[in-house]
């Protein structure tokens, strides 16, 4: 079994996960860059519009997912909706009959309704588990039981 942890990750949460279960998986790592400014304030308000418009973006990422059994993929939601770099990612990439996780760190909880949503844009995939946190919790309190249970129950 191969392993590979896809990100995208604007202020730095998503990518301590992605490291942290890669680490434990001895997996490769891959980041989603998004070729469209995300910084400073109005590049947030343009985020969140570009996210809950659906949009999509131009991105940069440098593995194939097809060569890998199990792709682990995190991001953060902007505006209650899949992020413009992850929809792009799962439009762009062929992750049929993949054994397919989530991750999300977010600023309330809703990555719980988000799963769902990214299980239907990958109807194809096989997906084996999520593991989702809001961001106080990530902040401010030892989560490491959790993710490793995720992370058993992806191995
Ligand atoms: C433009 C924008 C919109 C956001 N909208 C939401 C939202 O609708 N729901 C939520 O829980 N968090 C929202 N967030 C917060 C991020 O999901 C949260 O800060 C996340 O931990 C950031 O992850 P990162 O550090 O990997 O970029 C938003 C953040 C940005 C920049």
């Amino acid at each position: 079994m191969n392993y590979l942890v896809v990100y995208y990750s604007r202020t730095g949460n998503n990518r301590t996960i992605a490291e942290s279960i890669a680490s434990q998986l001895s997996a490769d790592i891959d980041e989603i860059i998004d070729k469209k400014g995300r910084q400073g304030r109005l590049n947030w308000l343009r985020a969140g519009r570009d996210s809950r418009a659906g949009n999509l973006t131009e991105i940069e990422y440098q593995k194939n997912p097809q060569d890998y059994d199990t792709i682990i993929i995190g991001a953060p939601i902007w505006a209650w909706s899949p992020i413009p770099p992850l929809r792009t990612y799962l439009k762009e990439v062929d992750l049929k009959g993949k054994r397919v996780a989530f991750f999300i760190c977010s600023q309330s909880d809703a990555y719980i309704n988000m799963f769902q949503t990214l299980a239907e844009m990958t109807p194809d995939s096989e997906h084996i588990g999520n593991f989702g946190i809001q961001e106080k919790r990530f902040k401010n309190e030892d989560y490491s039981a959790d993710l490793e249970a995720f992370i058993d129950k992806i191995r």
